[in-house]
């Protein structure tokens, strides 16, 4: 396994933390931070955040990320927020299917689906997250879950447009809890994914597309998940708050 093929992406999303100002006080300690990355650095900021980060952002290591994007260019979506609205303000990449959008806010397979395909369709790079509960780890049908959301997600998803996708795999039992999943876990699962991506688009495009493991990283762990062959990456939540830990998660990513 060949991790020089794919670029190494690490991800903070904020999820609905920092208001604006604050945002721009978390971007302002997190740029001198990350100068020296040797990896896809990408923040995911509530919209509200968007255009100031862009702004600040602009020349630096730092790319700026939505936390979710909308199927359709536009109509009567109240609440919901284009994939053009997104690419106009500068944003290149797009969280898409988080298992909170899928607990929360009823996304399917098939919306994230469309999510994705939309995101990539306007240059985004879409950033398409799978993964299990406890309860479905526990019945032991994980693989067969990843692999099925996976496909799903990437229907009619032509291999030109995988090179604008990296796969998030997140066991929903990982996130914001503290509980992370071994570096061999997540790296039985990545490589599923990579697996899955082989059989639909040919060993050598899978092995070009970034994978992340993304519940629950933080400084002390990331350097063990990412040493893992087809763990490329990392989604952060709670550790991409602060500055340290998402700059010591960057360089571990970077080695
Ligand atoms: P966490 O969140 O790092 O706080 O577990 C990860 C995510 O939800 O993307």
């Amino acid at each position: 396994m060949d991790k020089t093929k794919r670029k190494a992406v690490i991800a903070g999303n904020w999820k609905m933390n920092k208001t604006a100002g604050e945002g721009k006080e978390l971007i302002e300690a997190l740029l001198p931070a990350v100068v020296d990355a040797g990896c896809g650095v990408v923040i995911c900021p509530p919209f509200t955040s968007i255009p100031a980060a862009v702004e600040l952002t602009k020349g630096s290591r730092l790319s700026v990320g939505a936390q979710n994007v909308h199927f359709e260019k536009n109509g009567a979506f109240t609440g919901e927020v284009s994939a053009d609205m997104l690419t106009e303000l500068g944003v290149e990449y797009a969280i898409v299917g988080h298992s909170e959008r899928r607990q929360y806010f009823g996304e399917t397979d098939e919306s994230v689906n469309l999510r994705a395909k939309a995101a990539v369709a306007a240059g985004l790079t879409a950033i398409v997250c799978v993964g299990e509960s406890l309860a479905q780890r526990e019945q032991g049908v994980t693989m067969e879950l990843v692999r099925l959301q996976t496909k799903v997600a990437l229907r009619d998803v032509s291999a030109e447009e995988l090179k604008k996708v990296i796969l998030a795999y997140e066991p929903v039992w990982a996130i914001g809890t503290g509980r992370t999943a071994t570096a061999e876990q997540a790296e039985e699962v990545c490589a599923a994914i990579r697996g899955v991506l082989g059989e639909l688009y040919g060993q050598q495009a899978a092995e070009g597309v970034t994978i992340q493991y993304g519940g629950s990283m933080n400084a002390g762990n990331a350097a063990e998940l990412l040493s893992k062959p087809n763990v490329d990456g990392g989604l952060i939540g709670g550790a991409s708050l602060k500055p340290a830990d998402f700059a010591e998660i960057v360089k571990a990513a970077s080695a």
